[in-house]
């Protein structure tokens, strides 16, 4: 079982700006819930219970999110908002949490690497908030982690994207071994136009094995200057395997305004009014 769930939080999101000046994009809310909390949910669901965040400057709140308010506890106790607070209530109670600071920006395998000391010597989940993954039956990390339990490699989560489009992820090529698991024999972090090993973008989540930390401390920075996790699993698919999976379900970029709108609607529909507190939620929230 996978027990370690890393959320690297420590960007800027300098493309939500001036939203993100003083608030962690990983608070951005998708209708009545911070980004994170999404991510924080499908972990969950998958049978996760250490939330590691991995944190930089100015991302307090994260914090303060994951745990108690008894200010604001006190103060709705007994009303007709209190169910409100229902979910986060129960995420809090679900998992524990643990934060580090990220104090330099390396790229997103620097950020991983901080990790190592909250996640050990054991295999684990990593969730960029930013891609919001949306399956009402089973969560792109559950299915992740079935696969794990099977091949007991590190895991990928990729998405066809148009070839104009493959410049702005890690792109992966390999063996089909099934019509959804490929078994990975390329990766390449944001390929030029037109140089993309395929169309196959690795999307925010990913299960790594615990011999990733080595291989990061090894990996000397690449695309931009940065330490990329895409150039680490690329060698431990060279030294032993990686899967790419082609996940079931919807995904959002919600780092970009087009993809956060569209998550946005999609999960007011889909999610917030199917929510089985909808008739609370919609007489109160007005109020708030
Ligand atoms: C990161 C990874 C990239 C991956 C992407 C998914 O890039 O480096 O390989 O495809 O996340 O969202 P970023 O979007 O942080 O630049």
């Amino acid at each position: 079982m996978i027990k370690h769930c890393l959320f690297p939080a420590a960007g800027y999101g300098t493309r939500f700006l001036p939203a993100t000046k003083s608030m962690p994009k990983e608070m951005m809310p998708i209708v009545n819930k911070p980004l994170i909390e999404y991510g924080v949910d499908e972990a969950i669901q998958a049978g996760m219970t250490s939330m590691a965040v991995v944190t930089g400057r100015g991302k307090s709140s994260l914090m303060d999110h994951f745990d108690k308010n008894y200010e604001l506890e006190h103060q709705i106790q007994d009303t007709n908002k209190e169910p409100l607070l229902d979910d986060i209530r129960s995420l809090i109670d679900s998992a524990h949490y643990t934060f580090i600071r990220q104090r330099e920006m390396k790229g997103l395998g620097h950020a991983i690497l901080t990790g190592k000391e909250l996640v050990g010597d054991n295999p684990f989940a990593v969730v960029l908030a930013d891609d919001l993954c949306i399956n009402e039956s089973q969560g792109v990390l559950e299915q992740m982690a079935a696969l794990f339990r099977q091949f007991r490699c590190s895991i990928v989560a990729v998405e066809e994207v148009p070839e104009s489009e493959t410049h702005k992820y890690g792109v992966i090529a390999g063996e089909h071994l099934s019509d959804d698991l490929i078994r990975i024999t390329d990766m390449v972090e944001k390929p030029e136009q037109g140089s993309a090993p395929s169309n196959l973008a690795i999307i925010g989540r990913y299960i790594l094995t615990p011999d990733i930390f080595d291989i990061l401390e090894e990996t000397e920075p690449g695309k931009g200057g940065e330490i990329q996790i895409t150039d680490a699993l690329l060698k431990q698919a060279q030294s032993g395997c990686v899967i790419a999976y082609k996940f079931k379900g919807k995904r959002f970029d919600c780092g970009s305004v087009e993809g956060y709108i569209d998550a946005t609607n999609y999960c007011y529909e889909h999610v917030y009014l199917k929510g089985s507190k909808v008739s609370i939620n919609k007489s109160s929230t007005k109020k708030l």
